[in-house]
């Protein structure tokens, strides 16, 4: 609706594979995606997802907390970092740690996260496990904004993913990733559009979609 806007200016947080990065990349090649990505930031230097941001010419930094004396340093140089850049969204594509009060005070609202389960169900570290434990049926992955809680914020978007009688949790995880690649996309999309608008209470202003149903009823 709104795509006469200019992209949205995009800082995306990793930490592994940046298999989310590449699909976010690939949606705004395609069009799919009105956004584009400012920087590449990562707590790890051996992140693969960084070398596809050097691949594709993406800025890219490190922050690595084996740089800092303590946590709260490092949540210091992490929030300069990304105020660094001035991005107007900051995408959290498999960064595996908490977001502490420096990035939050400075992007709150600002900050999304994508997680390989049916939030609240199975938040925190090896979400597919706990499916598999839990010996649920369905699973799926959640778009939601970040807070100070493990995996706590506002959700802004699901798909629901099966789970089929002879998964571990490898193979579940790899069927919630293609969920993952078409939802985060299209979350940033929305957002970048004004179909979603972030804020302390976030609302779903766009028309009927055929992927409405991605969009969860708390913001329709
Ligand atoms: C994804 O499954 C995401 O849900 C979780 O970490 C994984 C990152 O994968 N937070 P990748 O690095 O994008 O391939």
């Amino acid at each position: 609706m709104l795509e006469s806007r200019p992209p949205t200016s995009i800082a995306v947080l990793v930490s592994g594979r940046g298999s989310n990065l590449r699909a976010l990349l690939a949606a705004i090649d395609s069009g799919r995606c009105h956004a584009r990505v400012i920087a590449v930031i990562s707590d790890r230097p051996a992140a693969a997802a960084l070398e596809l941001a050097r691949e594709r010419g993406i800025p890219s930094h490190v922050v690595s907390p084996k740089q800092h004396a303590d946590r709260p340093s490092w949540d210091a140089a992490l929030a300069v970092q990304v105020a660094a850049v001035e991005p107007e969204l900051v995408v959290m594509a498999g960064f595996m740690r908490l977001i502490g009060t420096p990035l939050l005070e400075r992007f709150g609202g600002k900050i999304i996260n994508v997680h390989p389960s049916l939030l609240p169900a199975f938040p925190g570290i090896d979400a597919p496990e706990q499916a598999i434990a839990a010996r649920v049926r369905i699973s799926g992955c959640t778009v939601h904004l970040v807070d100070s809680g493990v995996d706590t914020g506002t959700v802004l978007a699901q798909a629901a993913v099966p789970v089929q009688q002879d998964d571990d949790a490898a193979a579940l995880h790899l069927r919630i990733q293609a969920a993952e690649h078409a939802l985060l996309p299209a979350v940033v999309h929305a957002i970048a559009t004004g179909a979603i608008e972030l804020g302390e209470r976030p609302r779903y202003r766009g028309p009927a979609r055929d992927d409405a149903a991605l969009i969860s009823p708390p913001l329709l």
